[in-house]
């Protein structure tokens, strides 16, 4: 008999699918708000159109009898019960009677989990080892008819939306989670949703490793005194292994280790061991850490060196100092052009910035020329450079303007007074040194300018000493004062361009101005008439 069924079952399973959705198990659980079945599935072959199926809810004492007018939701369909859907008031027991068989169930209706997509207590678990087959089946099973489409979720994100929802690939750790498969079924025209859920654990295969730690044995640690150092101790070993640090140091402690498992499924351990305020005794001795296992031991030491504390590679010092060299030459060669083309450098920025420092002074006069008048044959040079040079280049060629006691003075007035008040409307005090300079007629100018340099710091004096006069201790003691970038020397060979260092030293002196040349003028033009 129990063959003869055996074999009934066998050949139901391969040649009726409607077998595979039979409900065998008597103690079920179903979800609230679903669609629900219940299936009786006939061992025997007395079976025959006319026999009459009927379905009842127990109810203490007596049995309901369900029929498709008493309720809309539960519907008698031969040996399926169905539920559209199952409520919590569903919860008992349910039987099917034939003309010659009884069957039973209990039913559980368990209340839906708001917060998630599927409800922990009816979910089926299953474990699958690492890089073995991973099969998750969304078949709609006895709605297949009626399911439409199938939404596939993992951890409650969906990873599926399409017809294929079957999911089927070589399992990793990452695999691990809920999966949920969610059937849209229409029933009568009304919607309901199916859904299922599978736990899917994903465990490591069975070999085990034999433990190994990670980085150099040993490894250089290098620590300051006083400082704190961490040493990571970590490696490769199996689930239970132990890892651990063989210390008794006092100024020691050890953190918790911590275990992962990487992808692979493979376990990876690290234990910190921290050395607090690094003393001398900490130096050049060896800590050990040793991971255990049945599969065997692994030792590693952590030896402390001192760190020095000026650590400059060698090429990165020499580079350093080459160019610090180099800089400091720069910086000085700077300086040294800087000095020595002043006046071409003040000429140049006057120039280019286009400075005028006399147009709110209220003078008149650029320069005074102070001067030998009585022309004699002896100083004849002196008084042609002051009369006639000297207006040529910085009047004509520079656009100042002099004044000139024989050409800007009108005669028949008192010469004192006037030439107090022309120099008083003067900037500069040009003064053309002679040997017999100091003859009475210039004493006069020599001291009203004096007086207004010195005293009443109006004016600025600018001496012209000529080659031939070497003895200047007949000049007034305060003259002799006079900073020497103020003197200049006349040298009649080496002075007669325009670009020569005197007219460059003299207009550097002069206010500046902005220069209005005649530009057909030569740049080498000598000045000095060379008769
Ligand atoms: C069919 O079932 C009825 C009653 O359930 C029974 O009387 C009849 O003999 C059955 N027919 C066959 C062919 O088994
Ligand atoms: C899922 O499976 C894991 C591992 O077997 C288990 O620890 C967990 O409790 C299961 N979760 C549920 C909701 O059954
Ligand atoms: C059925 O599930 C879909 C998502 O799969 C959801 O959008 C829809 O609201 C659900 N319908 C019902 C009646 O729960
Ligand atoms: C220790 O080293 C391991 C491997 O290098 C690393 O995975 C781990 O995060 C480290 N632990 C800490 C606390 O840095
Ligand atoms: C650490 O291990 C080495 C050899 O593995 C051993 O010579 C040394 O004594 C050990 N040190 C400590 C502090 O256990």
């Amino acid at each position: 008999m129990l063959g003869r069924t055996l074999l009934m079952v066998l050949l139901a399973l391969t040649f009726c699918s409607t077998w595979e959705s039979c409900t065998w198990r008597n103690f079920i659980t179903a979800l609230e708000g679903e669609p629900f079945y219940l299936k009786y599935c006939p061992f025997s072959s007395h079976t025959n159109e006319t026999t009459t199926i009927k379905w009842y809810k127990s109810n203490f004492p007596e049995d309901i009898a369900l029929s498709s007018n008493s309720s809309p939701r539960i519907v008698p369909r031969g040996y399926v019960l169905e539920f559209w859907p199952v409520e919590l008031d569903d919860n008992g027991n349910y039987s099917v009677h034939t003309g010659y068989s009884k069957y039973k169930w209990q039913l559980k209706v368990i209340g839906r989990n708001k917060s998630s997509c599927f409800t922990e207590k009816i979910v089926k678990s299953k474990a699958v080892e690492v890089n073995k087959r991973l099969e998750v089946n969304c078949e709609p099973g006895y709605y297949k008819n009626l399911a439409y489409r199938t939404v596939v979720y993992k951890d409650c994100m969906k990873i599926k939306d399409s017809e294929d929802s079957h999911i089927k690939k070589n399992a990793n750790f990452t695999d691990q989670g809920y999966y949920t498969c969610v059937f849209s079924v229409d029933h009568n025209g009304k919607l309901f949703n199916v859904s299922k859920t599978f736990n899917i654990t994903i465990i490591g295969g069975h070999s085990l490793i034999s433990p190994a730690l990670h980085g150099p044995n040993p490894e250089y640690v290098k620590v300051e005194l006083g400082q704190e150092v961490r040493l990571n101790c970590s490696a490769s070993l199996n689930k239970g292994d132990l890892i651990h640090w063989d210390v008794q140091d006092n100024n020691t402690r050890e953190e918790q280790a911590s275990k992962i498992q990487d992808k692979e499924g493979k376990w990876q351990a690290s234990k910190i061991l921290i050395i607090e305020n690094i003393n001398d005794k900490n130096l050049n001795v060896s800590y050990n850490c040793t991971v255990l296992s049945t599969e065997g031991i692994d030792t590693k030491m952590f030896i402390l060196l001192k760190k020095e504390l000026v650590d400059i590679p060698g090429h990165v010092f020499t580079g350093g100092m080459i160019a610090a060299v180099l800089a400091s030459v720069a910086v000085v060669c700077l300086v040294i052009v800087g000095v020595i083309y002043r006046v071409d450098l003040v000429l140049f920025c006057r120039h280019f910035m286009r400075k005028d420092e006399t147009l709110t002074d209220g003078k008149t006069y650029d320069a005074f020329v102070s001067y030998l008048k009585e022309c004699q044959p002896e100083n004849g040079e002196e008084h042609t450079f002051a009369v006639e040079i000297l207006p040529r280049v910085l009047e004509k060629h520079f656009g100042y303007k002099l004044c000139i006691f024989e050409r800007d003075v009108l005669p028949g007035r008192a010469v004192v007074d006037e030439v107090h008040s022309l120099i008083e409307k003067s900037r500069r005090l040009i003064i053309v040194l002679s040997k017999s300079y100091m003859s009475n007629k210039v004493r006069y100018e020599l001291e009203s300018g004096l007086h207004e340099a010195l005293v009443e710091r109006k004016i600025k004096i600018i001496l012209i000493k000529f080659a031939s006069v070497s003895d200047f201790t007949f000049l007034p003691e305060s003259l002799k004062l006079l900073k020497s970038h103020r003197v200049l020397k006349w040298k009649a060979d080496q002075s007669l361009s325009y670009n020569s260092r005197f007219w460059k030293n003299l207009l550097y002196l002069m206010p500046a101005k902005e220069v209005k040349a005649c530009k057909d003028e030569s740049e080498f033009l000598p000045v000095l008439s060379q008769s």
